[in-house]
């Protein structure tokens, strides 16, 4: 198969939206961009369309996909948003849809079971990315759309990195540019509570816990095993091909004799601790300078794409903090050096 790239250009989107949308109609996938990373869509409601999905990420068919929406009046076509937390759902969908938050909701029975893998619930965003949004629009049906990578590995954050997953596996990709958040969407799973609603965060994102606070409880959910609740929070998941290593200390880095190194730093300062440990093959900087997360979060998966493509043997990770969206990044690294230990 051939993978033709439509530019969704600054002043004519359209076109390229409306080929997405005649390509979805036609019960077929097509790579889209969203403000988080690269989704690989089909219509929702079409199981078979749906099925392609899986087929071309190589995707467990355990792992249940996130569906989109125009906007959040289309909720009640996909979920059922229960008495006892619609206040909390509503205050969510108000203040971060579009964007980056995905609510985990009983699904309706309209959403066939390969969508949700067979789960009573449906995972649900609205991207807040003007081409994603025209396409769900003009198709007027909720979108499936997993990350555009093969399953496992790093998620695409442009065009070109859906290519180098997708190429020759599905007809079209709408480049819609460099994606502005960089990270997943944030999951979470509702419950009620006697005075405030539980937030349990399933996957960590661009919407901070931080800012979640003021809708409910926090919770993280902390299981990351073979079988999670969120099954695809897998441990190795966003796994480069190359080993990433991660460790509490710097010193705990002991380069094996022979083999070359990459560094991905998140400042590319040598007071964190790395930058002079090692003559490193390639350093790969997040947020130069200060280090600023959100920067960090924009990068991420390009610099890993990067320092995973430059042949090295390992790659080393320096720490971020835990804080906002440090969080969503050092669930990534972790997961990406659980892939390969
Ligand atoms: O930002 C994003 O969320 C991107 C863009 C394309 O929207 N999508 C994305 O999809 O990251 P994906 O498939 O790579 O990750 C979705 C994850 C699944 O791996 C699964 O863990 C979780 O969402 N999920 C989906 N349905 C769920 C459900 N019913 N209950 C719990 N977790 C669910
Ligand atoms: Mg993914």
């Amino acid at each position: 198969m051939q993978t033709r790239v439509e530019r969704a250009d600054f002043e004519d989107w359209r076109t390229a939206a409306g080929e997405a949308v005649k390509v979805l109609q036609a019960g077929g996938i097509v790579a889209v961009p969203t403000e988080t990373v690269y989704g690989l869509a089909a219509d929702a409601f079409n199981a078979e369309a749906v099925a392609k999905v899986f087929e071309a990420k190589e995707r467990p068919s355990f792992d249940p996909l996130i569906v989109h929406l125009a906007d959040g009046g289309q909720l009640e076509r996909v979920a059922v948003v229960p008495e006892d937390i619609e206040p909390v759902v509503r205050k969510l969908t108000a203040n971060f849809w579009p964007g980056p938050l995905t609510l985990v909701l009983p699904k309706r029975e309209a959403v066939p079971d390969i969508v949700t893998s067979g789960l009573p619930t449906v995972a649900v965003r609205v991207s807040k990315h003007e081409v994603m949004r025209a396409i769900a629009k003009g198709l007027g049906r909720p979108i499936a759309a997993p990350s555009a990578n093969r399953f496992g590995r790093i998620s695409p954050t442009s065009a070109a990195a859906v290519q180098q997953e997708m190429d020759g596996r599905i007809p079209l990709i709408i480049d819609g540019g460099a994606c502005s958040e960089g990270l997943e969407s944030t999951i979470v799973a509702i419950e009620p509570g006697e005075k405030r609603p539980t937030i349990r965060i399933l996957r960590p994102g661009p919407v901070t816990r931080e800012e979640l606070r003021r809708f409910g409880r926090v919770v993280k959910s902390g299981r990351v095993t073979a079988k999670p609740e969120a099954p695809g929070t897998l441990e190795a998941h966003y796994a480069p091909a190359t080993p990433l290593l991660l460790f509490d200390q710097p010193e705990d880095f002991v380069p094996e004799e022979g083999k070359r190194y990459a560094l991905l730093s998140y400042r590319g300062e040598a007071r964190d601790g790395y930058l002079h440990r090692h003559d490193w093959a390639r350093v790969g900087v997040l947020s130069p300078g200060k280090g600023k997360l959100a920067e960090a979060a924009i990068r991420f998966f390009f610099a890993l794409r990067d320092l995973d493509a430059c042949g090295v043997d390992a790659i080393v990770a320096e720490p971020v903090s835990e804080v906002g969206l440090g969080s969503a990044i050092m669930d990534r690294l972790r997961r990406a050096a659980a892939g390969r230990s």
